[in-house]
This record gives C-alpha cells, structure tokens and sequence, in this order.
C-alpha cells in the first residue's frame, strides 16, 4: 500500500479533513479544495463551453485534450486559492463515472498520480451522488434523509438520501435526460450550446401558449420520458415553417419549459410524498432553471416541504461537490480506491464499480 494503512483511524481523530477534488467528467475541468465536507476553500473550474459552442454540443475527444491541457493548473490553482500545498491535503477525489469516458481518464490519471506522489489516500466519487453533495456545501446544517431531484444534461434522478452515503434511485427518465431536451430544443431553435441556460433567459420574455405533449400524470415507478417533448417541438417548428407563420421563440422557449420542468416536479413531489420526508433537495445543471426553481419551491411549500437548492456554481459540474461527498465516503472508510482504478462511462446513483 503506497498511502498509511492507519488512514481511516487518523483521519476519524483529525479535527479537520482537508479533500481535494478533481472533476472532469464532462466538458469543465474542475478542481476544489474542501474541509470537512462542508466548507468550500477553494473552487476552480476551467470551461471549455466556448470551444465546443462551435460545434453545437460537447465533442468528446475535444474535451479529453483541453482536460489534458488544463487540469496540473487548475490543481494548482485550487491549492493555492486555498492556501494550501499537496502536502496539507489529507485525500485526493476523483471523478469516476458516469461521464465520457475518455474525459473521466483524465481526471482519474491525474487523481492517481498525485494520491501516488504524495502518498495520500485516492477515492472515488459518483457524479451524480456528488451533484446532490454540492447541497451540503450551500447549507452547512443540512443533513438527510431527504428526496433529490438530480436534474442535469446526462441525468434525470429521483433519489433518496437516506444517509451521507446511503442513496437509493426511485426514478429516472426512460430516455432523454432534462437537460438534453433543453440542449436539443434550443439548437432547434438555433440557440448556442448550452441551451440550457439560453431557453431559461428567452423562456422569460415569453408565455407558455403552446401545449406541445398531454401531461399524463405522474407514473406510479417515478419514470419520466423526454423524447417526445422533442419531438413534439420539431413538429411544431415544421408545421409553422410550412404554413408560413412567424415563430415565435420566447414563447416556444417558455412552454417548453413548463412542460419539461412541471412533469418533474409533479413527480418528485409525489415521491416525497410517499416517502414520509420533510425535505427536497435539488440539484445538478438543470437545478440553475430560475422556473424549476420557483415551481419546486411553490409547490414543495405548498406540500408542506423544505425545498433547497443551491447557487448556480453549485449546480453545474464543479468540484467542490466532488470534494464534499469523498468527505462523507472516507470518514465512513468507504470507496477507497487503488491505484488501477478505472473511469466508468455508466454508473447509476448508489452503485459501484
Ligand atoms: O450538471 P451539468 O453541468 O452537467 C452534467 O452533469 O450533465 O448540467 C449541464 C446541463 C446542460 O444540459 C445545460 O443546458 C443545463 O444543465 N442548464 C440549464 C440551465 N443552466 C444549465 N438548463 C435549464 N436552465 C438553465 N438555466
Ligand atoms: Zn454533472
């Protein structure tokens, strides 16, 4: 073993755990340096939105390299806006899956090579598990159980958090993720990658006229589906060129929306429902939606709910999330990794690889 066998001992005495956090899943380097799961010292993400906006969507190979390219300075970076060296560290966090897989090679070779040279222990890390972690960073009295809403542009999760380490997927989309239905509506509509964020800024210069699919009720397995949003706006968009109307974007942006974001949330507040929970915590990308963020705190309220979510650089990838649930994993001396740990491009909420 590269890294003291006593680890788990020491750090359980340690008044204070320092966790580095590496995340590269997707098209954001990211780096953080975090104390005890819940204090963000430092948070760094480098993003490569403004290389792959010329193609419309992340091109994976692209993102591998820039990971490449950025990740040793925005390591650096973390440590030092922390005000810390390698040395202080007392875990290297890492990324595994689910993500592109040759972007998550990155972020796990470099977490390697840094446990491996500074002789500290190597973890690894959920995305999705760290999404909903980023909660724990934003209210440092938080604590599960709760219901999650992991609502991004690779997930759709209703997730139980039964305990810091403890989580159970109840439902997930059947096919498109939110977030994708929100990129490939916008790049319709010849909106810039991510779309995301722009369909949230037109969606409030505009009404929700148009019903673009029925709202069939939540379904008793929690499962969603977002193809046919996409599709439905496809056959809008056609239909209209073809009879020569004017489209209207804000308006198509806006009743996008609330059909995306009021199916979700009718689904995880009948979750939390039937779950006994007092809590919904949401999360991820998608958790920036300003509507998404209204509805499920209206309507949460009004369910008898605590809603919380976090500030937008909590909810996009970043690493700070990443840091805070390696925290919950060694202190319970779990997911603790050697150094062949592989990069997984699947892995669901709760399960490891
Ligand atoms: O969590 P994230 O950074 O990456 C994944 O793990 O997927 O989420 C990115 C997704 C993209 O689909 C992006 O369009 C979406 O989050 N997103 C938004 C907003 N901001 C980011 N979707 C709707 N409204 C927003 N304001
Ligand atoms: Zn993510």
């Amino acid at each position: 073993m590269y890294y003291d066998p006593n680890i788990q001992e020491i750090l359980k005495t340690q008044k204070d755990v320092y966790v580095l956090g590496i995340e590269s899943s997707c098209d954001e380097t990211a780096a953080a340096v975090v104390r005890n799961g819940r204090e963000m010292l430092s948070n760094v993400i480098s993003s490569q939105i403004s290389i792959h906006r010329l193609y419309g969507g992340v091109v994976p190979e692209v993102a591998s390299r820039n990971h490449t390219l950025a990740v040793n300075d925005v390591v650096d970076e973390a440590l030092k806006k922390a005000g810390k060296t390698l040395e202080d560290i007392d875990v290297i966090a890492v990324t595994y899956g689910a993500g592109l897989i040759g972007a998550l090679l990155v972020g796990v070779s470099s977490a390697k090579a840094l446990a491996y040279a500074s002789k500290k222990p190597l973890v690894k890390v959920n995305h999705i598990e760290g999404h909903i972690c980023a909660n724990f960073v934003q209210f440092p009295d938080l604590k599960p159980p709760f219901i999650s809403l992991v609502a991004s542009g690779g997930h759709t999760n209703i997730v139980r958090v039964e305990d810091y380490n403890r989580f159970e997927l109840l439902g997930t989309t059947t096919d498109d993720a939110i977030g994708e239905a929100f990129d490939k509506v916008a790049r319709l509509l010849g909106l810039p990658y991510p779309g995301g964020p722009e369909i949230d800024r037109l969606a409030k210069q505009g009404e929700p006229t148009i019903k673009f699919v029925q709202n069939k009720g939540v379904k008793s397995d929690y499962s969603l589906s977002y193809s046919g949003l996409k599709t439905a706006v496809v056959n809008y968009l056609h239909n209209a060129q073809q009879r020569g109307e004017e489209i209207n974007v804000p308006n198509v942006c806006a009743s996008m929306t609330k059909t995306a974001v009021d199916m979700v949330v009718n689904t995880v507040i009948e979750a939390g429902k039937n779950s006994g929970l007092k809590k919904i915590v949401l999360a991820g990308g998608v958790a920036c939606n300003s509507y998404l963020r209204e509805k499920l705190s209206n309507d949460g309220k009004k369910a008898g709910f605590e809603v919380y979510y976090p500030s937008p650089v909590l909810c996009t990838d970043n690493a700070v999330m990443i840091a805070s649930r390696a925290y919950w994993s060694v202190t319970n001396g779990e997911d603790y990794a050697d150094l062949d740990l592989n990069a997984y491009g699947s892995l669901k909420v709760g399960e490891r690889k």
